[in-house]
């Protein structure tokens, strides 16, 4: 019998209406859109603005999206998988609260905080799963409400984030087509550079860590420049080389989106054109855990099945990885 891979079988997305432009922002912080646009690539962002909102919520419209696609019975649901930085509370896991909202009760669920390489290290998660043969729907969700982490005075990563939300659903296959390969990396030096610091164990909340801002995500940029372009570039390149493949062979760049810059850094290591790169960082900014299912979603239509891809990602930890697939289905 032929080897079980994990294909994605459905992608569903969700964005908040509220749109936060970059002449917003200059209304709010010392900042200008040639500056946004030219650093980064980022126009406008969306964010989820109703009182009572997380990223349950986000996880939940991406979620349900799917099972209205595949007109799927939520109880045959075998697990839901939540990458996330804003989980809606420290615990219980967002993804169990997405299974409630959904009707997933035959589900089990779990967070998994890889910062913007959370997507693809739970997808490889959830492959490894379908591939053991135990099991059959796994769901895997990015969603990210960075709205609620970000310091909308600091005009160094106020203009980065936005809240979004992306999933995909893995079922068995046996004509080898699905997850192919992984790459995952992480490096803890990125400790140092990107982080939010109170909150957590090691600085409680207090009324200090308010007053000093310390449940705000803190970034220094530069190094982290430095270190994503080399990690998601490198990561990239040698995933196709064990693989025996080229840029020829790879029908789309799904990257992170962070910046556009480190972006084209990676496509140009792949030897891909720019019409190979999904780029959507112009109208949703940094999403975190959701970018790279978000542009699966949006550019579903255009994906066939036998299309080999590659999804890279690079971000907080430092974590960084690489996934190969071969596109399963044609969508109507
Ligand atoms: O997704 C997780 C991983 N994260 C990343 O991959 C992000 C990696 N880093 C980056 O993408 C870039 O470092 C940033 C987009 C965050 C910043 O771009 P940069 O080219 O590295 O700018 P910089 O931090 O070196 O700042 C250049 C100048 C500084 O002014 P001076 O010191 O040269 O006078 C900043 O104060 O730009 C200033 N600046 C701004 N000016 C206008 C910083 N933020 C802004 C702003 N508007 N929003």
């Amino acid at each position: 019998m032929n080897k079980i891979t994990a294909a994605i079988t459905a992608v569903g997305g969700y964005v908040p209406e509220t749109k936060l432009t970059n002449a917003d922002l200059e209304k709010m912080v010392e900042t200008n859109d040639e500056w946004i646009r030219t650093r980064t690539g980022i126009s406008e962002r969306r964010i989820l603005k109703e009182p009572g909102k997380a990223s349950s919520d986000l996880g939940t419209g991406a979620v349900m999206d799917i099972i209205q696609k595949k007109n799927l019975d939520p109880k045959e649901i075998d697990c839901i998988i939540c990458a996330t930085v804003t989980p809606d509370m420290l615990f219980p896991a967002t993804a169990n609260i997405i299974s409630y909202n959904v009707g997933a009760n035959n589900a089990f669920g779990f967070d998994l905080n890889a910062a913007c390489s959370g997507f693809l290290f739970a997808l490889t998660t959830g492959a490894s799963f379908i591939e053991s043969g135990r099991y059959k729907k796994v769901i895997v969700v990015g969603a990210d409400k960075m709205s609620s982490i970000v310091d909308y005075t600091d005009r160094t990563t106020c203009v980065l984030f936005g809240d979004a939300s992306g999933a995909v659903l893995l079922e068995p296959s046996t004509d080898e087509n699905g997850i192919l390969d992984s790459l995952l990396k992480s490096d803890g030096v990125g400790k140092n550079y990107l982080y939010q610091k109170a909150g957590g164990s090691l600085n409680p909340a207090s009324i200090e860590t308010v007053t000093r801002k310390e449940h705000f995500i803190f970034q220094d940029g530069q190094p982290v420049f430095k270190y994503a372009v080399k990690g998601m570039a490198d990561v990239s390149a040698e995933l196709l080389e064990r693989n025996n493949l080229t840029g020829n062979d790879i029908a789309w760049l799904v990257p992170h989106q962070a910046n556009l810059r480190i972006i084209d850094a990676t496509a140009n290591r792949m030897g891909l054109t720019k019409e190979k790169v999904m780029i959507n960082i112009q109208k949703y900014g940094n999403t975190t855990a959701a970018t790279i299912p978000l542009c699966l979603w949006e550019w579903e239509k255009q994906l066939h099945k036998g299309d080999k891809i590659v999804l890279a990602a690079f971000g907080g930890g430092f974590t960084w990885g690489a996934t190969l697939i071969k596109w399963a289905y044609d969508s109507k």
